[in-house]
């Protein structure tokens, strides 16, 4: 054991906290009247608390020169073992601090429209470890979202494609692959490789404007230079969409993850289109420099972690094989770059 560990144990034995904090406020400041002063306690008792643990260890601590008082070299071994004793005691205090934090706190999270598929399944296998953690879920487009991330309204936010013109700090997730939906009975059902000229026959039902999705649509035709479809409806709405799909009123294109709950086998059909997959990503992010609460951090943490197996149970749940083309993912990139959002 050396020199110091020796002085540590001997302390954890004899000394009071009381005492090494009133040792570590002298010998810091360097004098016995503004320790006694930070510390709120008379002179003759710091004097007092300093004798018993020059005692206890055998040795004075402080020397006098002139009108000043200095650490003998065993005063500033005890300051060295009062500094680690301190400093382990203030990561005590924040960890307990983080605890409660994370037992009562309250989780501010927008998603952009599409990833409302995602976000209640990560905030389930989240809640389950934090049951006291309380949520406010803002589900909106990504016009809207971006301005929420400007007015820092929220602490996290679950989007597709960072945009560019806002300082955000952004954790790519998964892949969100966007298909051609179809009414199961439509006579393309089950066609392969259907040129993308093909779908401007077809009745379009579109997101709103304001939509990444409908961005990422009207890219991927103006990429073939064919004219943008023109939207024989438009809903707001993922779910609106879907049973105007079912109910034969037109195709549409989605996010794959709206399918998560009856498949790719059910009502509706994912078309096998050039060019499609669109695969976009999804991104957890939050504006640049914000300093995030404590259960923002555990859930931004813990969204980073599941996102593997986040893959992994959508493609189960969609029993698909990834339909992800590399070359649909570099088109992507690059629109990326045009994107005005
Ligand atoms: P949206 O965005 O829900 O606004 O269409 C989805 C996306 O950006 O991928």
């Amino acid at each position: 054991m050396n020199a110091r560990s020796t002085l540590v144990s001997t302390l954890a034995r004899h000394a009071t906290l009381r005492q090494l904090q009133v040792f570590e406020a002298v010998a810091r400041l360097g004098s016995f009247t503004r320790a006694a002063e930070e510390l709120f306690l008379a002179q003759p008792t710091v004097s007092m608390q300093l004798k018993k643990l020059a005692d206890t260890i055998g040795f004075p601590l402080f020397e006098q020169v002139g009108i000043r008082i200095q650490l003998t070299d065993m005063g500033r071994e005890v300051y060295t073992a009062c500094q680690e004793v301190f400093g382990a005691l203030a990561n005590l205090e924040m960890k307990v601090a983080d605890t409660k934090g994370l037992k009562r706190g309250h989780l501010r999270l927008a998603v952009i429209t599409s990833a409302k598929y995602l976000a209640p399944h990560l905030l389930g296998r989240f809640l389950r470890l934090h049951p006291g953690v309380e949520v406010s879920l803002t589900v909106t487009n990504r016009e809207r979202l971006l301005d929420r991330i400007s007015a820092y309204e929220d602490d996290l936010y679950i989007f597709g494609q960072p945009p560019e013109q806002l300082a955000v700090e952004a954790h790519m997730l998964i892949p969100n692959p966007l298909v051609v939906m179809a009414a199961r009975d439509h006579p393309l059902a089950g066609t392969r490789n259907i040129p993308l000229k093909r779908l401007l026959d077809e009745p379009i039902i579109m997101r709103e404007r304001g939509s990444g999705t409908r961005a990422a649509v009207i890219r991927a035709f103006e990429a073939k230079r064919l004219q943008a479809p023109v939207a024989r409806m438009e809903f707001g709405s993922n779910e609106s969409i879907k049973q105007a799909i079912v109910a034969g009123l037109g195709i549409s294109v989605l996010s794959l993850h709206s399918l998560v709950l009856e498949g790719t086998n059910g009502p509706i059909a994912v078309l096998d289109v050039q060019g499609f997959p669109i695969e976009r990503h999804w991104y957890v992010a939050h504006p640049k420099g914000k300093r995030l609460s404590v259960v923002a951090a555990a859930f931004l943490d813990f969204v980073k972690q599941e996102a593997a197996h986040m893959a992994e149970n959508l493609d189960r749940e969609l029993g698909r094989t990834r339909p992800a083309k590399p070359t649909a993912a570099r088109k992507e990139r690059s629109a990326r770059k045009r994107e005005r959002h």
